[in-house]
């Protein structure tokens, strides 16, 4: 952090002291105002429900360019990311800043392989679960019961426990989700083989049987592993945060991830994709293209309740570049699977053009997002919906751990703990109960 020439006077009009602020420049995007003194010495707290105006920490991994539409992994833009490399050059690249050479590209891929098996108790666990539970709520257990597995790694604190949680996590994730998806579906859980690569493994996993080995598909493989790519990180946003809150007061990176994938579970957020296709199913039932007018009048209405899910985001105020992505991969997908007249691809593209020439959607710069399109092409790779958020967190925890890493890694780091502005009753007394 920078400290700029520029300083932040903030002065009161009943007289109070004012106060200097000291203001940080990053490297690219906003200066931040250094209010960490501001309670200290005026006795007042700042106030940001939903953290619109606040930055929580400094970081290194990612950042958006809201106004441009722009994601940039250390640096490196999502578009060439999405292109060049591959799922675990990314988890390299999030984890350790550069992207890996061959040797340790090699060496990374080989130490996630020897860890993609869970413990054989974790399979007992599922049998808690109604083969009908909702995924994110099987994901949120199993990553939460990880923990009792890995003593030997779970001191935060420690750079060789927090290296070997990261492994067992990324390599782990897609052997937990394809179990949560055979058990409810009744088939067998498929063992991991370490001479597929991270992706060919897990769509193994997912879509083999003992009866009949599952035929790699080359274009599906590629577009699972750059819609893991696509959700590896965002830098704060809530499911972020939640880990980085979680980790703060020292707890193990498996319960800590635990939170994030309970967090993200929301339709506001990870949730967002299955929401997403979902409405895209009602519209399609309800008349398809002809009713998306009757649609659109209903999320005008505010008392609707309804949203257009799979657009809007806090940041982006232009198109999500992985939207963009999305919907390339949505498109090359549907192709192979000789879908490409998909109505509901069809009815995404239609929705998209009507919703980005209304002034509802343009005057608050409401863009499709990440959500909009990933929901289609999952569906046709052979996801179900109510998996889809549970693919995004097998994405997004590399992300995850890269934040928490660096959090803890970070000296000036302390328990999350924010304040409030109180709003209720004062002290009163406690009266006897007949006096009620
Ligand atoms: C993800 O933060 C991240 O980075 C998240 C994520 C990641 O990678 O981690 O990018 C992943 O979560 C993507 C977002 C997925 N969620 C959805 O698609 C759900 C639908 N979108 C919205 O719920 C909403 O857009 C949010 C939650 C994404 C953002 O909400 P904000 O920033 O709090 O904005 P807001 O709700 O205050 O909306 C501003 C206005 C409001 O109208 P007015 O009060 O001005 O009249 O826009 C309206 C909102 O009602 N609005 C929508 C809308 N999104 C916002 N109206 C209809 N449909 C929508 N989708």
């Amino acid at each position: 952090m920078t400290p700029s020439d520029v300083k932040a006077t903030l002065s009161f009009s009943d007289g109070s002291p004012s106060m200097e602020l000291p203001i940080y420049k990053g490297s690219v995007g906003p200066d931040v105002i250094d209010i960490r003194k501001l309670y200290g010495q005026t006795g007042k707290f700042t106030y940001d429900p939903g953290f619109l105006s606040t930055a929580s920490c400094n970081s290194t991994i990612t950042y958006i360019d809201g106004d441009k539409g722009e994601l940039l992994y250390r640096g490196f833009p999502i578009e060439q990311l999405a292109t060049n490399c591959d799922f675990l050059e990314t988890c390299y690249l999030l984890l350790n800043g550069e992207l890996p050479n061959v040797s340790q590209k090699d060496e990374f891929v080989a130490r996630v392989s020897n860890h993609t098996m869970v413990n054989e108790q974790m399979q007992f666990f599922l049998r808690g679960f109604r083969r009908d539970a909702h995924p994110m709520a099987v994901m949120t257990g199993l990553v939460g019961a990880l923990s009792a597995f890995y003593h030997d790694s779970t001191d935060i604190n420690n750079p060789e426990h927090r290296q070997i949680a990261a492994i067992r996590l990324i390599a782990k994730m897609p052997t937990l989700v394809a179990m949560a998806y055979k058990y409810s579906i009744g088939q067998p859980f498929i063992y991991p083989k370490n001479d597929l690569s991270y992706t060919e493994n897990f769509m193994r996993m997912m879509f083999a049987t003992p009866c009949a080995d599952y035929k790699v598909n080359d274009v599906l493989v590629r577009a699972m592993d750059r819609i893991f790519i696509l959700h590896a990180d965002h830098e704060q946003n809530a499911s972020t945060s939640t880990v980085r809150l979680c980790g703060s007061s020292g707890t193990n990176p498996f319960a800590a991830i635990a939170a994030g994938v309970a967090c993200l579970w929301g339709p506001a957020h990870g949730g967002a994709n299955e929401a997403a296709l979902n409405m895209l199913e009602d519209i399609q039932r309800n008349g398809g293209v002809e009713k998306i007018g009757e649609f659109i009048s209903q999320v005008k209405d505010k008392n609707s309740n309804v949203k257009l899910m799979g657009f809007g985001h806090r940041v982006y105020k232009n198109y999500d570049p992985r939207a963009k992505l999305m919907r390339e991969t949505c498109h090359e997908v549907l192709t192979e699977l000789g879908l490409q007249n998909d109505p509901m691809f069809k009815l995404a593209m239609a929705l998209e053009k009507i919703a980005l020439e209304d002034d509802y959607f343009v005057s608050r710069k409401l863009y499709p997002n990440v959500d909009f399109y990933s929901g289609i092409v999952q569906r046709a790779i052979g996801i179900p919906v109510q998996l889809f958020t549970a693919i995004f967190a097998l994405a997004r925890t590399v992300g995850w751990i890269a934040q928490l890493n660096e959090m803890i890694g970070d000296p000036e780091y302390k328990i999350g703990r924010p304040r409030q502005l109180f709003v209720g009753s004062p002290k009163r007394d406690v009266k006897p109960i007949g006096q009620r």
